[in-house]
């Protein structure tokens, strides 16, 4: 027999470390009711939690019944919610280089330059680029303000090109000052009697690098950020898990929890349709038990109903003991 609800534990606020959890997850398996939940969880017992959706097709709003932006919105004691859209911030990020750069550009070159930004705005990845970019400045600035930042992602092959992200925007990031480097050194050899010249730009692209560094270190450090994978015990979400899994390790993130959710309650009744689901649940539960040995398995009921409030969440809230 299955135990859904873990022994209440008031959790030493001291004794957590981590500041940073990601929820993904196949698509409707329940990755924004369980983050909610979890992050709900953790404002009850005391530690001041952002809740952040990077999915474009919002809905923390609709479960905590308010309407959520780009900024954090208190939504209970200890609780704030935030929804990026990534349009918007492909939008103000651009915005933000060119501004950045506006003074550091001869007049002549600013079309030059918009004209490019503009280019660079509408080509592929920009929005998970201006992505990242926020979700750099959340871990290593606004989200301070935190003990804890809970994260609920969009289905997993666009979480899973989001996390591995760091790496591609640091090799673009070393392309530019390589380039910007050997300008400068030309430049030094024919108008500066070899001395070096200093450049602005270069300086721009390496506060970029250093800042992306620190971040992706904060994510790639397992007592600072935790990726918690949500599935449903049914064939494919646990195929595509596994694969997820093996994936997220190969650029070094480690998944230390598989939340199980929408698990038969013990009080469904017994009829054959349920004896049936019931049978074929027990033989995918043992696969999990069986194929996520590295991973902490967190088991959530199946509410009789879907989850659309504050109260409904609670009834998850439970399940998670940290
Ligand atoms: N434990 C549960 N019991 C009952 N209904 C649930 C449970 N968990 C999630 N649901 C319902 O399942 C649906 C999908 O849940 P949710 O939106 O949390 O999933 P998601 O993984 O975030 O989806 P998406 O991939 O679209 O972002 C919703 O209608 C939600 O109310
Ligand atoms: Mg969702």
């Amino acid at each position: 027999m299955m135990e859904f609800v873990v022994v209440e534990m008031r959790v030493n606020v001291k004794s957590i470390k981590e500041r940073i959890v990601f929820f993904g997850g196949k698509g409707g398996v329940g990755k924004s009711s369980t983050a909610s939940a979890y992050a709900l969880k953790q404002a009850a017992d005391g530690r001041r939690t952002l809740l952040v959706s990077t999915d474009p097709a919002h809905n923390l709003g609709d479960l905590f019944e308010r309407k959520l932006s780009g900024g954090a919105a208190k939504l209970t004691d200890n609780l704030w919610g935030m929804e990026i859209d990534p349009e918007e911030e492909s939008k103000r990020y651009i915005e933000k280089v060119k501004s950045n750069l506006s003074g550091l550009v001869k007049s002549h070159l600013t079309d030059e330059v918009n004209r490019q930004m503009e280019m660079a705005r509408v080509s592929p990845g920009a929005d998970e680029a201006a992505l990242f970019d926020r979700i750099v400045e959340l871990v290593l600035e606004e989200g301070k303000d935190y003990d804890l930042l809970v994260f609920d992602t969009a289905p997993t092959g666009h979480t899973l090109r989001l996390l591995s992200l760091p790496e591609m925007m640091e090799a673009w990031v070393d392309g530019m000052l390589q380039k910007r480097q050997s300008i400068n050194d030309s430049h030094a050899r024919w108008l500066n009697d070899g001395e070096p010249v200093e450049d602005p730009i270069y300086r721009v692209l390496m506060e970029r690098k250093d800042k992306f560094s620190a971040a992706r270190k904060e994510l790639l450090d397992p007592e600072i950020t935790r990726y918690h994978y949500v599935l449903v015990p049914e064939k494919l979400p646990i195929a595509e898990t596994e694969r997820a899994v093996a994936l997220l390790k190969q650029t070094n993130l480690t998944v230390d929890k598989i939340v199980v959710n929408k698990c038969l309650p013990e009080a469904a009744d017994d009829s054959s349709f349920f004896q049936n689901r019931r049978s074929q649940e027990k033989e995918y539960l043992d696969i999990i038990q069986n194929r996520f040995l590295s991973q902490t398995l967190v088991y959530l009921p199946m509410l009789d109903q879907d989850v659309r409030s504050i109260g409904d969440l609670e009834k998850l809230s439970k399940a998670f003991s940290n």
